[in-house]
């Protein structure tokens, strides 16, 4: 009987202990995000017409490996280091701060919120996106985990503009080393993908 409560007592602690070694403290992630709201707002729905994207509600996946890459500065943005100390931040930290990132739901956090539309065609730029984008971004630009591809519905269109700029620059990387998505569209193309973009509501 006794050695019946021992284990009971040592598996209640076993369950105890690992379920908080694996949960993200998310107050503490919070603290954490003061350092990002000088540039990307306070509940990350980013500023100044997209010079700071939105970040509130991106994917956790999505945020850590980003921020991996500015660290590396593969995506080179050392404003980011410096005041957002990106680098001096453990393995928990990232993972605290990233849940709640992730966390935010910008309809409820800044209702008022407006994204711009864009001022390409439409019509033109649906017909590419669901011919080139739609098999890894999906259908409502909402993103899909297992493409490892962002949503893109709901960001600043001058920010998505920029980044595929970088892209066709080869300064940013676009899925793989050796993308060939933007190599061949011409400057209007891509103002009209981008358009279509801006017409959609992921949520
Ligand atoms: C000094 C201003 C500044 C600070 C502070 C800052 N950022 Fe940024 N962040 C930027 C800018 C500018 C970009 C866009 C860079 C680009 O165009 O490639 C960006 C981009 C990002 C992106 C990429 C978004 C995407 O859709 O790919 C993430 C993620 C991000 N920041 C997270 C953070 C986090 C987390 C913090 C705080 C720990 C932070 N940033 C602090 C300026 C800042
Ligand atoms: C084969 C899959 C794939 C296809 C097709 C694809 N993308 Fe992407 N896209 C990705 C991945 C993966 C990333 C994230 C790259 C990273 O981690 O930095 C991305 C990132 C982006 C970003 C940056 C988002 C941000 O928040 O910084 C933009 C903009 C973008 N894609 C636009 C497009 C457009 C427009 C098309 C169609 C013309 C397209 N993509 C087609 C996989 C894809």
């Amino acid at each position: 009987m006794r050695y019946k409560l021992f284990y009971l007592m040592a598996f209640s602690f076993f369950l105890f202990f690992t379920s908080n070694a694996y949960s993200a403290d998310i107050e503490n992630g919070k603290k954490l995000f003061k350092y990002c709201t000088l540039c990307h707002g306070n509940v990350g729905q980013g500023i100044k017409g997209g010079d700071f994207p939105k970040i509130g509600g991106l994917p956790k996946y999505y945020l850590m490996s980003q921020h991996d890459l500015f660290v590396s500065e593969q995506r080179y943005n050392p404003a980011m280091l410096t005041i957002g100390r990106l680098d001096k931040m453990s393995d928990k930290e990232k993972d605290d701060l990233y849940t709640y990132i992730a966390s935010i739901d910008i309809k409820t956090s800044a209702p008022t919120l407006q994204i711009p539309t864009y001022t390409g065609d439409v019509k033109a730029g649906k017909k590419l996106y669901k011919g080139d984008c739609k098999t890894c971004h999906g259908s409502v630009a909402q993103g899909k985990d297992k493409k490892k591809a962002p949503p893109t519905a709901q960001q600043y269109s001058e920010y998505l503009l920029r980044q595929i700029d970088f892209f066709q620059a080869k300064e940013r990387i676009h899925d793989e080393e050796d993308d060939e998505t933007f190599d061949d569209y011409s400057k209007q193309e891509i103002i009209d993908i981008i358009t279509f973009i801006s017409t959609l509501d992921d949520k």
